[in-house]
């Protein structure tokens, strides 16, 4: 780890200023679901990177002589204090590799454009757009990076504040985990999905189905704590790294069929260890499983390739490509639009 550290001086900042990042959300293909120590995977994890939905973060910073962090957060202009605890645990973690965290005030003016009852986990872009800022202030103390380097210790740093975040770092398809399947994997930082990947996944499109809007009643963080004495985690961990190794060759092949059993695979199996975790809980909803077979007739009758996958939620990301996507919008108007809450979902697509 000692590559990510920073030989900057500790105590001479005395100019202030801001910087700017960008940074999208992601859909995990392959799930991450089971951690150990700080920030480290139980398996590999591969996905999509989104397009449109994204945080734009600003941070200000002004020096300052007392000890301790001090941070305020603005979501579209509203201070918000919930974040603020979330961000003190992320510098405490980061503090080694980013010296100067203490000789400042910080201000953060985020945005998300997407809604935040969405259920799109803005801690993955936030913490990704965050994570830049702190990397592109290094660069202004005089730290000098490739741009390579850059974002390879953004996903480091935006690992130890949200694990999926550090694979939205990149555009397309990323990977984080050491995995024997994919040279170059680490469990520290993701990186590019270094393998050749069929046409026919340019462009992929992802509608997320807003099944729920409310606050999930289970935090991600809980959940990955409830793998640890989970009685089907070993298989698990097993089961999504040999997933990760069958769909290297799917996505070469642009095999779409073998891509959406892999994908749906993964979701299924990411609830089924919420259902049989201790103590179990449900984060489907009805609407959740009237969708999942909706889907599977649709698939029947016609020759689409719709598939779906869940995050931490309730609410139903359909993946299929780009080519297919009027028999799919028409699919999801019809059919699809009545489980969701308000008839709303969000048009989304893999770069
Ligand atoms: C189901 O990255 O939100 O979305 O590391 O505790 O912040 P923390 O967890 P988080 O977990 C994401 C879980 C998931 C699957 C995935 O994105 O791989």
């Amino acid at each position: 780890m000692e590559e990510f550290k920073s030989d900057l001086p500790h105590n001479n900042y005395t100019n202030g200023g801001s910087v700017t990042a960008r940074c999208s959300s992601n859909i995990a293909l392959i799930k991450y679901w089971g951690k150990k120590d700080i920030q480290i995977p139980m398996n590999p994890s591969l996905s999509f990177t989104l397009t449109e939905s994204f945080t734009e973060s600003n941070v200000k910073f002004m020096p300052k002589d007392c000890e301790g962090f001090m941070v305020n957060v603005y979501l579209d202009n509203q201070l918000n204090e919930l974040f603020v605890p979330r961000i003190y645990i992320f510098f405490e973690r980061i503090e080694p590799y980013v010296p100067f965290l203490r000789s400042f005030e910080f201000e953060i003016h985020t945005h998300n454009t997407f809604p935040h009852s969405s259920g799109i986990a803005s801690s993955a872009s936030g913490m990704g757009a965050l994570a830049l800022c702190l990397v592109e202030m290094e660069a202004k103390f005089g730290v000098e990076f490739t741009e390579e380097e850059k974002l390879k210790k953004a996903s480091f740093l935006a690992r130890l504040g949200s694990g999926s975040a550090c694979r939205s770092l990149y555009p397309g398809l990323a990977v984080w985990g050491k995995s024997e399947f994919v040279k170059g994997s680490s469990d520290l930082y993701a990186v590019p999905y270094p393998y050749e990947v069929h046409k026919i996944f340019r462009n992929f499109q992802d509608t997320i189905l807003l099944i729920d809007e409310g606050r999930k009643k289970v935090s991600s963080s809980t959940g990955h704590k409830l793998m640890e004495n989970h009685p089907y985690a070993k298989q698990r961990f097993v089961s999504a790294s040999e997933n990760l190794g069958k769909m290297i060759p799917a996505l070469k092949e642009g095999n779409l069929k073998a891509f959406g059993e892999i994908v749906e695979h993964e979701a299924l199996s990411l609830h089924a260890m919420m259902l049989t975790s201790f103590p179990s809980f449900i984060l489907m909803k009805p609407g959740t499983i009237a969708a999942i077979e909706k889907i599977r007739e649709f698939r029947k009758q016609t020759s689409a390739h719709l598939f779906f996958t869940l995050d931490a939620g309730a609410n139903v990301h359909l993946l299929y490509p780009r080519n297919e996507k009027n028999i799919c919008m028409n699919f999801i108007e019809n059919e699809l639009k009545q489980f969701c809450s308000n008839g709303n979902f969000i048009n989304d697509f893999c770069f």
